[in-house]
């Protein structure tokens, strides 16, 4: 028996490895159930008495290393896998780069936010679209004049495929599709064939908000509007409303917030105004709303529309639209 302990205590004492699963295999070769170590202490009971004292203190000691054997060759595999570079758990870690949202995202999101507490909803719809739903539906009648306010981009082989100059496509796919009440906003993507510049692109993104239903009135827009101009820009914001003009509402207006930079006072954002325009507004036409079969006698409605970069160069006091496009990692890591 003490032979048998010894040839047991050299082959731990030699045992070593660099697997997981030898280190597992070993352990229960000896320490498990059926195990060599665990087989002694069943023998044991057949040792002579006087002998029982010295077997038992050796089958210890013999039990004692190979636990001690297996926690350090654990210890030794779980230091290997965590540290590439040697051993050395000192070393400062890699850095973990984060992504930001692009600014005319986070702009996107916080306008989407302040009108859904208003119970409006999002839609979107395609960017390459057709005559009918960017211009005709929307009370632009052919050749009007009105249609080179937005230079559209059409395909010359076939001028009714086009990319949208305006969301407000969008709404007349809502119309077309949804009865009264309607309340929706729509943000995407918009193309113009405009010479790139600090204040103009060839693409830029809008958000326009389309709310129909019975007696909605020009107050019912006015206040709208202004409950969007304090949640977004303060508070202190006041509006102005001048009269304008657009094919498919009527009346019409542009809207001014008071520049949120000096208070009202005239600085060189606002150029010396006070105010800073920040979009377009008006009842839609009652042709717009029989051209997706609404009831014009029935339902009343107002619709506006903005620039997200125009707001975003607001927000963040950036001078160049560009900037939006370079995607320019310095830039962007900024919001
Ligand atoms: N669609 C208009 C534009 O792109 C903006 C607008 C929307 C104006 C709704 C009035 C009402 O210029």
């Amino acid at each position: 028996m003490i032979d048998k302990i010894k040839s047991l205590l050299n082959e731990v004492e030699a045992f070593t490895t660099q697997t997981t699963d030898e280190l597992e295999a070993f352990r229960i070769a000896y320490l498990g159930k059926k195990g060599k170590i665990t087989a002694l202490f069943s023998d044991f009971k057949n040792v002579a008495n006087e002998e029982k004292k010295l077997v038992g203190q050796e089958i210890n000691k013999l039990k004692n290393l190979a636990q001690d054997k297996v926690e350090f060759l654990k210890s030794q595999l779980v230091t290997q896998r965590t540290s590439s570079v040697g051993n050395d758990l000192t070393l400062p870690g890699e850095p973990v780069f984060k992504g930001s949202r692009h600014p005319i995202s986070l702009v996107k999101n916080e306008i989407s936010e302040i009108f859904k507490r208003i119970g409006f909803t999002i839609s979107e719809g395609p960017e390459i679209e057709d005559d009918w739903h960017v211009f005709s539906a929307l009370n632009f009648p052919e050749e009007h004049p009105a249609r080179d306010m937005q230079d559209t981009f059409f395909i010359e082989t076939n001028p009714d495929v086009l990319l949208r100059t305006h969301t407000s496509s969008v709404q007349v796919r809502v119309m077309d599709h949804q009865k009264p009440p309607i309340r929706t906003l729509s943000p995407g993507r918009v193309f113009r064939n405009e010479a790139i510049s600090a204040r103009a692109h060839c693409i830029f993104h809008q958000i326009e908000g389309l709310y129909i239903d019975k007696n909605v009135s020009f107050a019912d827009l006015k206040q709208t509007l202004l409950y969007f101009a304090k949640e977004y820009f303060g508070e202190q914001t006041e509006i102005r409303l001048r009269p304008s003009y657009f094919p498919f509402t009527e009346p019409s207006a542009e809207v001014d917030v008071s520049c949120s930079l000096c208070g009202g006072e005239g600085c060189n954002v606002c150029k010396y105004t006070g105010w800073l325009e920040i979009l377009g507004c008006g009842m839609v036409d009652p042709n717009v709303l029989e051209a997706s079969g609404i009831d014009s006698s029935v339902f009343t409605g107002f619709a506006f529309g903005m620039g997200i970069e125009r707001i975003a160069m607001l927000k963040y006091g950036i001078k160049d639209l560009r900037l939006f496009f370079e995607n320019d990692q310095r830039f962007l890591e900024q919001f």
